[in-house]
């Protein structure tokens, strides 16, 4: 959502920055660094007069209260110390590092540093079976979407839930595993759009979903902001077994799950047969622009010929892709680490008071309102209403930017999306004008 003339950028990248270098920095004991005038513990620097003999003295007695100064003035002294810092520590900066002769590393592993898949593998799949080679980093999720495509080639058959985010649709008519646009349904002719509405709690009927290769399913999800619970997962992992189908599941929005809902498709007994899953560090560090993701292939998923889907996607990314940046790799690997953790979970808690105020907002209007629970984005239901239109009124007499909701596939006629990703003061603003708009 953005306010027209005052900016309501989703980035977050002011937060995010004081994530690189963390980890590094945490590393260091104190007892490494040494700082002149160090006293009990309290560190001084006293601006005491030199010792040094001089040979010729003026006759002009310095100003006492000189003496009494107990540091260098504060600016230039943090610049003074943070120099000598970042020179004993190159390494506390990636960046630093890389104008160094020592410190700079050009392409690396395609598949991103063992690292920075380690943790990742720790902190989002512990327990659950999804080991550092089966990660693979990314610029982002959008991307390996795209990637995962071309690895499946143009002959496989598709299904997403109807609405969902466009790229997977779109990524799908490109290379070919589609039919031309039915104007009369709204639908690419070969995709089965999985019909997600409040009728059926925005998950799909399977039992009159048709058959497909591929199954593109998000929770939470983009944009109806609902998540799967534990047993709808556990019906679709089954359908898909039954199936001979691979799910490409986005867990995008997992860490804005907040009830008991599974964050990861790994959670449910038998997934990792069946299922991959894309994810990305876009809506949980503010990385929209930093841009880094991941795609995790357990080494069970096989095709039928047997062959490990991760050993085919390793040639794809190998091929199309020369790794994640080294810098965001080094926010990422921040991210993960327990200071990160927090600092993300701190973010979404933030998106999350917004998302709040917006639900509140149209509840209080009469509207029935969906999604929010677990995921920054809030559906609004305008029944009878085009939402093209809806959209235009409201861009018209608020000036507050929407999304309709048959942006992301037929089922989403009649909706609009709101995105809590803004600050607070342009959500608020955004809500007073909804509350003139519909009172
Ligand atoms: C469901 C979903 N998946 C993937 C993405 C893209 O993520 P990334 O920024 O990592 O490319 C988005 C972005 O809005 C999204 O909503």
């Amino acid at each position: 959502m953005s306010v027209i003339h005052q900016s309501l950028s989703t980035s977050i990248s002011s937060s995010t920055s004081a994530f690189l270098g963390h980890r590094y920095l945490k590393s260091i004991k104190s007892s490494d660094v040494s700082i002149p005038g160090r006293i009990n513990g309290v560190v001084k620097c006293v601006a005491t007069p030199s010792t040094e003999k001089t040979v010729y003295k003026t006759t002009v007695s310095r100003n006492e209260n000189m003496g009494k100064l107990q540091a260098g003035y504060l600016f230039p002294e943090i610049a003074r110390r943070r120099a000598a810092h970042m020179l004993k520590y190159p390494d506390a900066q990636r960046s630093y590092a890389l104008s160094t002769v020592e410190g700079y590393t050009g392409y690396g592993a395609e598949q991103g540093e063992k690292q920075l898949r380690a943790s990742i593998a720790k902190t989002y799949y512990e327990n659950l079976g999804i080991e550092e080679d089966d990660i693979f980093v990314s610029d982002g999720a959008k991307s390996d979407i795209s990637r995962l495509q071309v690895l499946f080639g143009s002959k496989v058959t598709m299904a997403v839930q109807d609405p969902s985010y466009p790229a997977y649709v779109d990524s799908s008519v490109i290379l070919g595993q589609t039919g031309q646009f039915q104007k009369d349904v709204e639908k690419y002719g070969n995709i089965e759009y999985m019909k997600c509405t409040p009728e059926n709690g925005f998950f799909p009927d399977l039992s009159a979903v048709r058959r497909t290769d591929i199954i593109f399913f998000c929770s939470p999800n983009n944009p109806t902001g609902y998540a799967a619970s534990r047993e709808q997962l556990t019906r679709l992992v089954e359908f898909a077994k039954e199936n001979g189908s691979i799910i490409v599941y986005d867990s995008a929005y997992a860490m804005y799950v907040s009830d008991d809902n599974p964050r990861s498709i790994f959670e449910i007994p038998g997934a990792k047969e069946v299922s991959m899953e894309v994810s990305s560090f876009s809506k949980y560090a503010g990385f929209t622009g930093v841009r880094l993701g991941w795609t995790a292939i357990p080494k069970e998923l096989l095709y039928s010929d047997g062959f490990p889907v991760a050993k085919d996607f390793n040639r794809i990314v190998c091929t199309c892709f020369n790794g994640a940046s080294n810098i965001a790799q080094a926010g990422g690997l921040a991210c993960v680490s327990p200071e990160g953790i927090k600092a993300m979970h701190e973010v979404v808690g933030f998106y999350k008071e917004n998302t709040d105020i917006i639900v509140e907002t149209f509840n209080s209007l009469g509207f029935k309102v969906y999604g929010g629970k677990n995921a920054p984005y809030v559906w609004i239901h305008f029944p009878g209403q085009s939402s093209w239109e809806v959209f235009s009124e409201i861009l018209e007499k608020t000036h507050v930017v929407t999304t309709p909701g048959s942006g992301f596939g037929p089922g989403g006629e009649g909706f609009i999306r709101v995105s809590a990703f803004g600050h607070r003061e342009n959500v608020l603003e955004a809500c007073r004008r909804f509350k003139q708009l519909y009172k």
